[in-house]
């Protein structure tokens, strides 16, 4: 539950990156319906004509790979437009996939930049103002496929990890100071993530034709999945609603870091947990066999 009781059901102010396509241009809408303010941002705001004059909507160019700098100054006119934020949401990202050898570091980089460091300076740049309220929700965009890597999935699926890491560490940092941290934890949604022109798979020239199958086999994946995934992403973004509002089904009910979303989600997730545990019992007594002999207990991190 991301309210407590005297918070309950008061309009929010919602910020949201990547608003073009997809989860975040559901979310503007949604966030409207509920009676909610939205500051709707994208790298071009031009794309976002349709809520020029939408009540409640504000428009608002941010580009994620900025400067921590140039951050801290949207956030500074960001939080001008409706008096504060209450709920940030990171969703801007992209997919890049290739074989790590084919990849170059500027590609993978650019890959962090958008869906990692982004996530993490946007956040920075709003941090002291919930700090000083005492409140405030963030939401991370995250994934499966930060449980699960596949092949040349690697530089997205590193992205995810990271950032599946950093948001539980910052909930630990948070929780005491009032605001509230969750990770979205995305199965495959039916957006324009995969779509021709977004989804990246660049291949060096000449190519090492030893990774032609693997690079093959997701290239064709990913197409062949495209417009067929089976999550909704209106189901979806109503969810994220819902737990923000402690509305709905969730209502009254403590939500914890993580929001799994999809079927397929719910499966990869236990499966991953599963075989973790399988792998623990398998090599227990040889994993706990590398303590110095008769070392005391330390306090175990939580
Ligand atoms: N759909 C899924 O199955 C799925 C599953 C798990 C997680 N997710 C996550 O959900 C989030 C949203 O994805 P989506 O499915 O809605 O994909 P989408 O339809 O492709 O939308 C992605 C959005 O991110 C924006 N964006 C990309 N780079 C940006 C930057 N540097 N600064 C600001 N905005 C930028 C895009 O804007 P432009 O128009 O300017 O490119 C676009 O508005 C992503 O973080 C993604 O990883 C999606």
């Amino acid at each position: 539950m991301s309210n407590s009781p005297s918070t309950h059901n008061r309009p929010r102010v919602w910020l949201i990156t990547g608003c073009t396509s997809g989860f975040g241009k559901l979310f503007v809408s949604a966030i409207v319906a509920r009676g909610d303010k939205i500051i709707a941002t994208a790298r071009n705001v031009s794309a976002l004509d349709e809520f020029k004059d939408t009540p409640n909507v504000r428009l608002l160019n941010l580009d994620v790979t900025a400067t921590q700098g140039e951050l801290d100054a949207r956030a500074t006119t960001a939080l001008e437009l409706f008096g504060g934020v209450d709920v940030l949401v990171n969703n801007a990202g992209y997919v890049l996939s290739g074989a790590w050898e084919e990849l170059t570091h500027e590609q993978v980089l650019h890959q962090f930049h958008t869906n990692f460091f982004g996530q993490m300076n946007v956040t920075r740049a709003f941090l002291p103002h919930m700090r000083h309220r005492s409140s405030g929700t963030i939401i991370f965009m995250s994934s499966i496929a930060g449980w699960l890597g596949v092949a040349a999935g690697g530089p997205y699926s590193a992205s995810k990890f990271a950032l599946e890491g950093a948001a539980e560490s910052l909930q630990k940092e948070l929780s005491p100071l009032g605001i509230q941290v969750h990770l979205a934890v995305l199965g495959q949604f039916r957006t324009n993530i995969l779509a021709e022109g977004r989804r990246q798979v660049p291949r060096p020239t000449p190519a090492i034709d030893a990774y032609d199958t693997v690079i093959e086999t997701l290239a064709r994946r990913q197409e062949e999945t495209n417009g067929k995934q089976p999550g909704d992403p209106v189901r979806a973004v109503e969810w994220i609603l819902d737990v923000v509002r402690d509305e709905g089904s969730v209502a009254g009910k403590e939500v914890g870091l993580r929001i799994v979303l999809g079927s397929d989600a719910q499966k990869i997730i236990r499966d991953q947990c599963l075989n973790t545990l399988r792998d623990l019992d398998q090599f227990d007594e040889f994993s706990r066999s590398t303590d110095f002999p008769g070392a005391g207990r330390v306090d175990a991190y939580s």
